[in-house]
C-alpha cells in the first residue's frame, strides 16, 4: 500500500532498503509546497529588513556539526528554510534593493530555471541536448536584432552568441581568444608568449584584473587608462599607451571597453576606441554588464554606436532584465579565435555532429566543459513578458532615476558626485567622508532599504541604482523620504 501523500519519504522497492526517493506524489507535494513558499516570500519581502542583520558564525551555529545520517522530511527542510536561511540573507529581490547593481528575477525566469533543473540536461554538445544548444543559438540571434546589435554577432554568420555563467567568464573567454589570436594559434601548446600588454580603464570591473592573472598575463601587463571628466575611457591616452608599450618592444593585444561602468555607470567611447584597435590590431572586448539591457529601448541604441568594430561583447539579463542569476550573454564577431582557444575533443566527446562541423557545441566557447540550460530562462523571460513590456519595464526605472537625481540637485545637503547615468545616481551629503558612511551605515541598518558606495575621483559617494522587479515610484520616494530623514 501506498503511503499516505504528504512531505514524509515513500521507501522504495529496492534492494538497499534504506534508500528513498521522494515518491512522484511527495515531490508533487514538495513542489508545489516550495512554489507556494515562493510566491509568499516575494509577497512577503519589501517587508523584510534588506540586509541581514547577523553577524559572522550565526547561520552556521544553527547548523548541525555533521550532516544527517537519516532522511528529513521536506516540510521541516522548508521549516529551516525559513528558521535559518531567510534570516541570513540579503533580499535582493526586495522592491528596496538599491545596491550594487540589482539582480532582478522574474516569475517566468525562476520557472525556466526550475524546468532547466528539473530536466537535468548537459549541454556541452549539440548532440547532448539539441534543444539545449539550438534554443541558446536562436535567442541569441533573437537578441542580436532586439539589442540593434551588429548582425556579425548571430550565430548564422561566422560569429554567434553563447551564454556563459558570469560577465567575468565572458571577459576572461575574450581575453584567451584574443590571446591565441595574437599568438597565431600558438597558446594552447607553447604557453603564453611574453611581451603581451592589455588595456582597459581606471573604472574597468575589476574582473579584467582577474581574467588577466588568470591568463598569465600579469596585473602589471594590464595598462589601467585615464579617464575623462565623464570618467569615460580617454582614446588619446590609450593611444599613447599602445604607443609607448610598443616603443618598448611589448605587444598590445587586448582592450576592453565598458558601456556602463560599475561604479559610475561611464560609458567609454566605443567607435573612436574600435577604430583605433583595429588600426593597431588590437581585440576590442565591450563590457555591457548592466547597461547593454537599457539598448532594448530604441532611445537608448545610441549606447550600442561603434559596436559593428568590435570582436567581442557581454551583456548580463540577469541584472536588468528579468532573468535570475546566472545569465550572462556573449557575442563574438569571429567565432573561430574563441573555438580555437578552448576545444578539446578528447575521444569519448567525437561524435558525428561534431565530426559533421555543422552543429555547435557550446563546451567550445567557455571554461567548463558541462553546461546548464540557461536558455530555458531567457526563452520563457521573452515569450513571457514579450519585448515592448521588457522595455516598459527598463523606461520604468530610467524615469524613475531621472527624478530621483532631481530630488538630490534640489536639495541643497545633497550633491551628485558624478551625471546621473541611466538607473544609477552617484551622490553624497555635502559634508566629510565619514558622514557619508555613517549616512549609508544607518540607512542600511534600518532594514529598510540597501545602498551601496564606490568613490569616485577621490570622493565617497553612496549609489542609488533603481532595477529591481517590484519596485514602484512609491518604494523610491519612501527610499528619498529615509535618506532625507536620517
Ligand atoms: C561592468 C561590469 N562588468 C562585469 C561585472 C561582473 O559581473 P558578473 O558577476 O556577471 O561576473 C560587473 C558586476 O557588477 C559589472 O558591473
Amino acid at each position: 500500500m501506498r503511503p499516505p501523500h504528504g512531505l514524509r519519504h515513500h521507501r522504495s522497492i529496492m534492494s538497499d532498503t534504506s534508500f528513498e526517493h521522494l515518491s512522484p506524489e511527495q515531490f508533487r507535494a514538495a513542489g508545489y509546497a516550495l512554489i507556494d513558499w515562493l510566491v509568499d516570500y516575494r509577497a512577503r519581502v519589501a517587508e523584510l529588513p534588506v540586509k541581514s542583520p547577523l553577524a559572522p558564525g550565526d547561520v552556521r551555529a544553527q547548523l548541525p556539526p555533521a550532516a544527517p545520517e537519516q532522511g528529513t522530511d521536506f516540510k521541516a527542510i522548508l521549516e529551516d528554510v525559513e528558521r535559518i536561511i531567510v534570516p541570513g540573507l540579503m533580499h535582493w529581490q526586495s522592491p528596496n534593493f538599491f545596491g550594487y547593481f540589482p539582480a532582478n528575477a522574474s516569475p517566468p525566469s525562476i520557472l525556466g530555471d526550475l524546468l532547466s533543473s528539473g530536466l537535468g540536461v548537459q549541454g556541452m554538445l549539440w548532440l547532448t541536448s539539441p534543444a539545449c544548444t539550438e534554443l541558446e543559438s536562436h535567442v541569441l540571434d533573437w537578441l542580436v536584432d532586439a539589442l540593434g546589435l551588429p548582425q556579425r554577432f548571430k550565430t548564422t554568420t561566422a560569429g554567434g552568441g553563447v551564454i556563459q555563467d558570469s560577465a567575468s567568464s565572458a571577459t576572461l573567454c575574450a581575453l584567451l581568444a584574443a590571446r591565441e589570436r595574437i599568438a597565431d594559434y600558438t597558446v594552447r601548446q607553447q604557453g603564453v608568449p611574453p611581451g603581451l600588454v592589455a588595456y582597459c580603464s581606471e573604472e574597468t570591473h575589476s574582473s579584467l584584473d582577474k581574467a588577466v592573472s588568470i591568463a598569465g598575463i600579469g596585473r602589471a601587463q594590464l595598462r589601467k587608462i585615464a579617464t575623462d571628466e565623464r570618467l569615460a575611457m580617454r582614446v588619446d591616452a590609450l593611444a599613447a599607451a599602445i604607443a609607448a608599450d610598443r616603443a618598448a618592444g611589448l605587444t598590445p593585444f587586448f582592450v576592453c571597453a565598458t558601456i556602463g561602468t560599475t561604479s559610475s555607470l561611464a560609458i567609454d567611447p566605443v567607435r573612436e576606441i574600435a577604430a583605433l584597435c583595429q588600426a593597431e590590431g588590437l581585440w576590442l572586448h565591450v563590457d555591457g554588464a548592466m547597461a547593454g539591457s537599457a539598448t532594448l529601448c530604441p532611445e537608448y541604441r545610441h549606447l550600442n554606436d561603434g559596436m559593428e568594430g568590435v570582436d567581442s561583447y557581454c551583456f548580463n539579463p540577469h541584472k536588468w532584465l528579468l532573468t535570475n542569476f546566472d545569465c550572462d550573454c556573449f557575442f563574438v564577431a569571429d567565432r573561430e579565435p574563441l573555438i580555437r582557444a578552448l576545444t578539446v575533443l578528447p575521444e569519448y566527446l567525437r561524435n558525428d555532429a561534431t565530426a559533421g562541423g555543422e552543429a555547435i557545441d557550446y563546451r567550445d566557447w567557455q571554461i567548463p566543459l558541462g553546461r546548464r540550460f540557461r536558455a530555458l530562462k531567457l526563452w520563457f523571460v521573452l515569450r513571457s513578458y514579450g519585448l515592448e513590456a521588457l522595455r516598459s519595464f527598463i523606461r520604468q526605472h530610467l524615469a524613475l532615476a531621472e527624478e530621483f537625481a532631481q530630488w538630490v540637485t534640489e536639495d541643497s545637503r545633497f550633491e551628485l558626485v558624478a551625471p546621473r547615468s541611466l538607473n544609477l545616481i552617484c551622490f553624497r551629503l555635502k559634508g566629510s567622508d565619514q558622514e557619508n558612511q555613517r549616512l549609508l551605515k544607518r540607512l542600511n541598518d534600518s532594514g529598510r532599504l540597501f545602498m551601496s558606495h564606490t568613490v569616485i575621483g577621490g570622493r565617497y559617494a553612496l549609489r542609488f541604482c533603481i532595477g529591481q522587479t517590484y519596485t514602484t515610484r512609491e518604494h523610491v520616494v519612501e527610499a528619498w523620504r529615509l535618506i532625507t530623514a536620517l
